[in-house]
């Protein structure tokens, strides 16, 4: 599989306080002379874009709290070569940046809800701000960042009585509502008996709704499969990471908000690329360790280095 898709964490720091990411704030936050200017990611961008990469996603923390995000997706959309900008965002800000957004040349997002009804997602994210995300989501529908995408964490005891509904919104919303394998990430997070597999959330989605069928080819380029429920208007996506294995047609990087290259999710294997452009590096040299990278990536997948201490908040997921 060639690689070809960054995905660019922008900040570690998030107006939420999910329970399976970062609640409490206990992660802590990298002072931010360590977080990569704008600047620096585009010039990563433009680089990586000779490299292979053709498309870039912006994760956090949440990318909308960084200031100016706007201008920098503005200026990763004009860089030639790269023929998509996506974004994943926990949609707290997305109402009124929206259209801005849109303008600026983003072309779809994907957006965290963990919960439909209002009191469980006050008791996952921290906030009671569901309905806020909800008229983001509305929002973004109807400038066109499109095809919207619904992903939902689901912890067992939590919020699986919250999947029904979940699933229910794809009957009459043209969005893919995507069912996330909780991954056990640090001390801090839920502990692992929260996790649940797919296989169970399928279980439970069925007994209400009927056989799923599959759509074969959707989402060929990342790691969740879909499917439909009869007659609906959107889909329902799976995203297996701890009961699946989707390494071998793995096309991403991971670029941390400070600045180090992660060839694999999983992996405690890390390049600082911060590093070697601080010390004054040229383009050539910038552009030989991201092909080292690129090449070496096949070493570095969930079975030869996984690692249960990392922050999701840095990388981005
Ligand atoms: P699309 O291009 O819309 O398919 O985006 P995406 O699903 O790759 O991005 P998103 O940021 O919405 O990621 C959703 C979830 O999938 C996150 O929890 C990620 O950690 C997980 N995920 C995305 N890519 C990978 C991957 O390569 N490996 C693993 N294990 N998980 C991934
Ligand atoms: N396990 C699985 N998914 C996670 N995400 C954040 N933390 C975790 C975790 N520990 C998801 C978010 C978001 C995406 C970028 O990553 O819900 O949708
Ligand atoms: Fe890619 Fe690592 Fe996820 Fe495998 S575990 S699909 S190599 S990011």
């Amino acid at each position: 599989m060639s690689v070809d898709y960054l995905r660019i964490s922008v900040t570690d720091k998030c107006n939420l306080r999910c329970v399976y990411c970062n609640p409490l704030g206990s992660c802590g936050y990298v002072e931010h002379r360590e977080i990569l200017s704008f600047e620096e990611i585009h010039r990563i961008a433009r680089l990586s874009v000779r490299c292979g990469i053709q498309s870039v996603r912006l994760t956090g923390g949440e990318p909308l709290v960084r200031r100016n995000i706007v201008h920098l997706v503005q200026k990763i959309t004009a860089t030639p070569g790269i023929n998509e900008v996506t974004l994943t965002t926990n949609g707290v800000l997305l109402e009124p940046m929206a259209a801005e957004l849109k303008a600026a040349g983003l072309s779809r997002i994907n957006v965290s809800v963990d919960s439909a009804e209002r009191e469980c997602y006050q008791r996952i994210t921290g906030f009671d701000l569901l309905e806020k995300v909800t008229r983001g989501i509305y929002r973004a529908i109807e400038v066109g960042l499109t095809p919207l995408k619904i992903n939902a964490v689901i912890l067992k005891g939590i919020n699986e009585s919250q999947v029904p509904a979940l699933a229910r919104i794809s009957l009459y919303l043209p969005v893919a509502v995507r069912f996330i394998e909780y991954c056990p990430t640090s001390r801090h997070t839920r502990p692992s008996h929260d996790f649940i597999a797919n296989s169970q959330v399928r279980k439970i989605i069925e007994s209400r709704f009927g056989p799923l069928s599959a759509i074969l080819g959707m989402g060929a380029n990342g790691p969740a499969l879909y499917f439909k429920v009869r007659n609906s208007a959107g889909t329902i996506g799976f995203i297996s990471g701890r009961t699946s294995v989707f390494c071998r047609s793995c096309n991403r990087l991971r670029l941390t908000s400070d600045g180090k290259l992660r060839p694999c999710l999983y992996s405690a294997h890390q390049y600082d690329l911060k590093k070697l452009i601080r010390s004054g590096a040229g383009d050539k040299q910038i552009m030989a360790l991201l092909e080292r990278i690129i090449e070496e990536k096949h070493r570095y997948t969930k079975f030869n280095s996984f690692t249960e201490d990392f922050s999701m908040q840095k990388i981005g997921g």
